[in-house]
């Protein structure tokens, strides 16, 4: 997508045998800056600090770190520490856990001299694939909007909510979520999104805002609790969120408080659209519930926030009472009842082992 007239993906390769250049999402909306990795404990940092977010862009960056581990040492040994230390970096998103082993998968029965290149090679693919997954996923989604505009009356907008940030700068280019919304608003759709600020890292207001403002689409940032109050009002045509890792029997887990939304979906009947690449199912969970790691933050991102002051400088405040505990689990999973369906880049299906069996039937036993 376009910053300013030029078109970004959210990672590319650097100068130089070990160089990977990476947009910090920690300065956005209001400054543009990239970081460059050189070894692979910047990827993992990269992605422990949220310089990079979203399931599909973590992915991308452990597999990058990987290269960067390689370029420094191609022995098994490092191997085996890169691959270790970037998987935990963070917990929920599967992306990371797979695109560190297809890393692996890539490498690891080559001679040491070939590694490296091999490397770089998959890493490039696991990116180009992300695109054009996301394209599909958008396709695919845009049908959804297109059904709900011919659900409304002539001269009315569509409607969309969304939580967090599913866009391109959670992924390498498009995003999830939001790629139908692109797409539906290029077609000329009168689409309109309430975009969820999603505290506490207020990923909806920074980043999705940044994004669909940089698009061009039309959207109101929104209190993460005004969702329900909106669908209740009828305003509300359709939620379409991300999710950092999906069970087999398509409960989705992604930012906290989206199981709240698909719950005032679910009493309000509005439709609640989950989409995902096939990178981010967990064929080994059998349901997400209770299962799906959640990531626990610091309390001080609830206590404090970071925003910009009138003058232009960048300031973190805190915001609650002194000496009160805070906590902050990342992440909820919103079981696969509440959920309308899946949007895959093979298609839309029923959260359901059977749904999500039928577009990929490879993984039937
Ligand atoms: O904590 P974050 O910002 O990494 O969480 C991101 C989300 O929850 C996204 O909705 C999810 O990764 C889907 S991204 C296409």
């Amino acid at each position: 997508m376009k910053i300013d007239g030029t078109h970004y993906r959210t990672i590319w390769r650097g100068e130089g045998e070990a160089s990977v250049v990476v947009i910090d999402q920690t300065q956005l909306p209001f400054r543009f800056a990239t970081r460059t990795l050189n070894r692979w404990q910047d990827a993992e940092e990269a992605i422990r600090t949220m310089v990079v977010r979203g399931a599909p862009c973590i992915g991308a960056t452990a597999a990058h770190g990987m290269c960067l581990a390689l370029a420094e040492d191609a022995s098994d040994e490092m191997l085996e520490t890169a691959a270790k230390g970037l998987k935990a970096a963070r917990p929920t998103a599967i992306n990371l856990m797979w695109a560190v082993d297809e890393m692996l998968a890539a490498v690891r029965n080559r001679p040491r001299g070939e590694r490296l290149e091999a490397a770089w090679a998959r890493a490039a693919e696991i990116c180009d694939a992300d695109v054009e997954i996301c394209r599909r996923i958008g396709a695919h989604g845009l049908k959804l909007i297109e059904q709900a505009a011919a659900r409304k009356k002539a001269g009315e907008r569509v409607n969309i909510l969304t939580h967090c940030n599913a866009g391109w700068l959670a992924c390498v280019d498009w995003g999830t979520a939001l790629a139908p919304i692109y797409m539906a608003h290029d077609k000329g759709l009168d689409v309109h999104v309430w975009v969820d600020e999603t505290r506490p890292r207020n990923q909806g207001a920074a980043l999705t805002a940044f994004e669909l403002g940089g698009h061009g689409v039309p959207h109101t940032i929104v209190a993460d609790n005004a969702g329900g109050h909106l669908m209740q009002a009828g305003l509300v045509d359709l939620c379409i969120v991300g999710t950092d890792r999906t069970a087999a029997n398509g409960d989705v887990a992604n930012k906290i408080g989206t199981y709240l939304k698909a719950l005032a979906a679910h009493d309000n009947d509005v439709p609640f659209y989950v989409a995902l690449p096939y990178t981010t199912i967990d064929w080994t969970l059998p349901k997400g519930v209770g299962a799906i790691p959640i990531e626990d933050r610091s309390g001080e991102e609830v206590t404090h926030l970071t925003g910009r002051t009138a003058d232009g400088r960048i300031e973190t405040v805190q915001v609650s009472a002194p000496g009160s505990a805070a906590g902050n689990p990342a992440f909820d999973v919103t079981p696969a009842r509440l959920v309308t369906a899946l949007v895959t880049e093979r298609g839309v299906c029923p959260a359901s082992a059977e749904g999500l069996l039928d577009l990929y039937p490879e993984r039937r036993g």
